[in-house]
């Protein structure tokens, strides 16, 4: 028998007292727990435990580093990155049955949640007392907070609301060997010692595994208002958005579809998408009727700049519509184009134009066609390789590296939101220096010397 195979049977049986049914090695069970959506192949867990209490994350910690078992840390397995893959023998500590608001405290702004807490659900919760939790990933009804963490998670709200990190005040955290690390606090404010509260988001689960979360929430505007806007061609889409910003307007949401984005969803959406090069799918917020009157200018600047169309929501069912139409793109390519790779690229807004000129150019050569869509405001954009095929999949993957590369000359990332996970780890060293990779590391050592939590993920190995 393999030596880490007896390490886990040997894990199994400490395991199962405590545990019983909430451990298996079922093969079916298995397959749920070994992939996510980033069309990585999946992985080879050797084992699944579904927690209840953080005293008992804690105790699968201790146990596995006794025998040096990995810990693979899991929420909805909604990750494009990889980063819930298990490489082979680890257990998969699935957090999904972890998923209660623990507090809900709209006068002190915050909410403590647990990880498998679906993400949407926190917003619908928040609302009740007119509040809001902006982070809004396009899988928020599926994703979980966990996860969102561990990925430090965007969405389209982002573009005026920020990312997940700025919404995490406290984190409760199970270290390898099974200590239970509290960090950050629950006041507005805090500076105390350095920031490892920031430092545990968009760890990719690589740290420690994140079991209560103390999550900022804010008032909700009350008013919101959205767009649809037509253009030709993505460049003018994205030149047109430029000028809103310099009209002094903060959209709270401003999303790009391109064409062939537009064609998957069509067929499902109930809202009529105008047939266009591209589109402009556009909020602002607000407390009064000044957020309409932003919004018309909005329209205005847009057919100054060479919108074709422009369509606002006339109620709630309109702007559902909207977007969801949205909502729908990645998972609509995905049926039409299986086999696609999908990145996450970020650049400087100003440089959008160059960046999806460019990765058209770049796809052209070996046949491969090329889709972009999602957060323009941010400059993150998703730059599609639609490939129907895996051999076709193969010919995109030099184009990716190029795509990548590109994001990085233009002064971006290889990643805006998704992570490194499996998918980006010879990538990272197109945009860090070797100096910072291996500062990681020791970093990464600091937590977890056996190199227990999550192995081979976010750094290169
Ligand atoms: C999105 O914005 O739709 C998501 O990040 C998923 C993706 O398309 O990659
Ligand atoms: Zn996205």
């Amino acid at each position: 028998m393999h030596a880490r195979t007896k390490a886990l049977e040997t894990l199994l049986v400490r395991l199962n007292s405590r545990f019983g049914e909430r451990i298996s090695t079922d093969p079916d069970e298995l397959a749920k727990v070994s992939g996510d959506e980033s069309g990585l192949p999946k992985g080879n867990p050797g084992a699944v435990v579904w927690p209840m209490a953080t005293a008992e994350v804690a105790l699968v910690a201790q146990e596995a580093q006794e025998l040096g078992v990995g810990l693979v840390p899991r929420g909805a397995g909604t990750g494009k990155a990889g980063e819930s893959i298990p490489l082979g023998g680890e257990l998969v500590v699935d957090l999904s049955r972890m998923n209660k608001i623990l507090e809900l405290r709209p006068q002190d702004l915050y909410a403590v949640v647990q990880p498998g807490l679906i993400t949407a659900e926190l917003d619908k919760a928040a609302k009740e007392h007119g509040f809001m939790y902006p982070p809004d990933p396009a899988s928020w009804e599926s994703c979980s907070i966990g996860g969102n963490i561990n990925t430090n998670a965007g969405g389209p709200r982002a573009v005026k609301y920020g990312v997940t990190q700025r919404y995490v005040w406290g984190l409760e955290v199970v270290l390898a060997g099974g200590k239970v690390l509290r960090t950050g606090r629950r006041s507005i404010k805090g500076v105390a010692g350095y920031d490892v509260t920031s430092f545990i988001v968009g760890s990719e689960g690589t740290l420690g595994l994140v079991t209560e979360a103390t999550l900022h929430i804010i008032p909700a505007a009350p008013v919101v208002e959205t767009a649809w806007l037509s253009f030709a061609d993505p460049v003018t889409a994205s030149r047109a958005s430029e000028h809103i910003f310099a009209a002094g307007i903060t959209p709270r949401m401003l999303e790009l579809l391109d064409t062939t984005a537009m064609d998957v969803v069509r067929p499902k959406s109930a809202f009529r998408l105008p047939p266009a090069g591209a589109a402009i799918l556009i909020e602002c917020d607000g407390r009064d009727e000044g957020v309409m009157r932003d919004l018309e200018r909005v329209c205005e600047i847009a057919l100054a700049r060479g919108a074709t169309e422009s369509a606002i929501a006339q109620n709630d069912r309109d702007r559902e519509g909207m977007r969801r139409a949205r909502r729908l793109v990645s998972g609509s390519l995905k049926e039409a184009y299986p086999y696609k790779i999908s990145d996450d690229v970020a650049v400087p807004r100003s440089k959008m134009p160059d960046l999806l000129t460019r990765a058209q150019e770049l796809g052209a050569p070996a046949g491969i066609k090329v889709a972009a869509y999602g957060h323009l405001g941010d400059g993150n954009v998703h730059i599609n390789l639609l490939c129907k095929t895996a051999d076709e999949r193969e010919l995109a993957k030099p184009v990716r590296q190029e795509v990548l590369r590109l994001a990085v000359s233009l002064g971006g990332t290889v990643t805006g939101e998704h992570g490194i996970g499996i998918a980006k780890r010879s990538e990272l060293g197109f945009e860090q220096s070797r100096e910072l990779i291996e500062l990681q590391k020791r970093m990464k050592l600091a937590f977890d010397p056996g190199g227990i939590i999550n192995p081979g993920k976010a750094l290169p190995v």
